[in-house]
């Protein structure tokens, strides 16, 4: 049977992550696909926090265009390219960057017109090469602070040892 998705709504959030983590490393252990990969962590946060939108944008041109991988949530926009919204922002500029009030993001694109926060974490390669980035959409203000991009960014470090 399957591992069940925990519910942390509500745990203080550095402690959430690390049982994320350890739920995440427990699954993906041996596995190598990095689609496989992306999926599960992406079921992983959505669910575990019960957030809006969770999911991957893939680099298909390097430093030009980002599209649509494995997420949950409602209908994403399927191709975003560098520098626009936040996504594209983050790609751009290789930071995570967190949006406490999408409306006061210049540019940012609204896939669903209940997110209200975002923050976007690049995910890089074994030689440090952007290969996506990770989106998490809330429809709460403000939900995403220190504390969810050090989890977040740690998640997404498992790529950097599945993909050269
Ligand atoms: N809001 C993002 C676009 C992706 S969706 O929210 C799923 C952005 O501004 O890049």
């Amino acid at each position: 049977m399957a591992e069940a998705i925990p519910d942390l709504r509500g745990v203080p959030k550095a402690r959430a992550y690390s049982e994320l983590q350890a739920h995440s490393e427990t699954i993906l252990d041996g596995i190598a696909d990095p689609i496989a990969a992306m999926s599960t962590i992406a079921a992983l946060i959505h669910h575990a926090f019960g957030h809006l939108w969770t999911g991957f944008y893939r680099v298909v041109e390097p430093g030009a265009l980002l599209r649509v991988g494995p997420y949950q949530g409602s209908l994403g926009c399927l191709e975003i390219t560098f520098g626009r919204g936040v996504c594209g922002t983050a790609a751009a500029e290789m930071k995570t960057v967190i949006v406490p009030d999408v409306e006061k993001f210049p540019g940012h694109i609204t896939c669903d017109a209940r997110s209200r926060s975002e923050i976007v974490v690049p995910v890089r390669d074994s030689q440090g090469d952007l290969i996506a980035v990770l989106d998490v959409d809330s429809e709460q203000l403000d939900a995403f602070n220190d504390d969810d991009q050090r989890g977040l960014e740690r998640l997404v470090s498992r790529f950097a040892t599945i993909m050269q």
